[in-house]
């Protein structure tokens, strides 16, 4: 499938003046306000065509991912609420600062979700993570919840769901429906995602418009298995099994 429906733009460093960077295709914008985009930088935007390659192997597939999700990562805890913290420096100077207000915690849907772990980890350390078994039936496309495992206390703490693929949205708003029958309230949830269809923005965007959804990427569509396209596969094959 041509990737001629989503928009290009020029990608390359500010320096260069347009007519000098090559063109790429670029994220699909959306009204939604709940959905945060990351920009889309040269960086991102090669990092996502090394993951998006059919001929990327295993390991490498790993690495860029790991890079794209730490990005999210980042952004993510920018979504934050934060309270102002004064500290005083080793020269006796005040400093004017913030600290983050609340406690968290991820929340991964298994198996791909748990690729996004270790980069979570890595920004907030000893984080709590809890677990939520959702399967996508291959035929009919339709989520099946079997598990979950989630910290006592989550209807006290902002989460960080996580979850690389939107495709129908259905996995990811049964997750958001486990959490909120915590007590979770939906304000408090912020989805990481690497890549999401317009249809599964959408979705999650008319369904639970307080969520915060941070992608890396909105791609064209699904095609007829609702698979994401142009996409990159099965996420969770790619960097468990293949
Ligand atoms: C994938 C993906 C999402 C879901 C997205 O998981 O990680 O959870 O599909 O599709 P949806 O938006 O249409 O629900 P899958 O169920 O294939 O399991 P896996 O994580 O074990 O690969
Ligand atoms: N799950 C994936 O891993 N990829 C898709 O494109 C859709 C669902």
């Amino acid at each position: 499938m041509a990737s001629d429906s989503q928009p290009q733009a020029p990608v390359g460093p500010e320096y260069r003046p347009a007519t000098q960077k090559p063109k790429a295709t670029v994220s699909t914008p959306l009204p939604h306000d709940n959905v945060h985009i990351l920009p889309q930088t040269p960086q991102l935007i090669a990092l996502l065509t090394m993951i998006r390659d059919t001929n990327t192997g295993r390991a490498d597939f790993i690495f860029y991912s790991n890079r794209i999700i730490r990005l999210l990562v980042e952004e993510g805890l920018n979504h934050l609420p934060v309270v102002e913290h004064e500290i005083t420096t080793p020269v006796g100077r005040n400093y004017a600062g913030v600290k983050f207000e609340g406690k968290i915690c991820g929340v991964s849907i298994m198996r791909a979700g748990e690729s996004m772990e270790q980069g979570l980890r890595d920004c907030c350390r000893s984080v709590r993570i809890g677990k939520i078994l959702i399967q996508r039936d291959e035929e009919t496309s339709k989520p099946k919840l079997y598990y979950d495992k989630l910290p006592e206390d989550i209807a006290d703490r902002w989460v960080l769901l996580l979850d690389p693929m939107l495709a129908t949205g259905g996995s990811a708003l049964m997750a958001i429906d486990v959490l909120k029958s915590r007590g979770v309230p939906e304000e408090h949830i912020l989805f990481l995602n690497l890549i999401a269809s317009p249809e599964g923005a959408k979705k999650f965007a008319d369904r639970f418009p307080k969520v915060r959804v941070v992608t890396a990427f909105v791609d064209q569509g699904l095609d007829e298995k609702n698979y994401i396209v142009p996409g990159l596969g099965d996420f969770g094959d790619r960097f468990y099994t293949m």
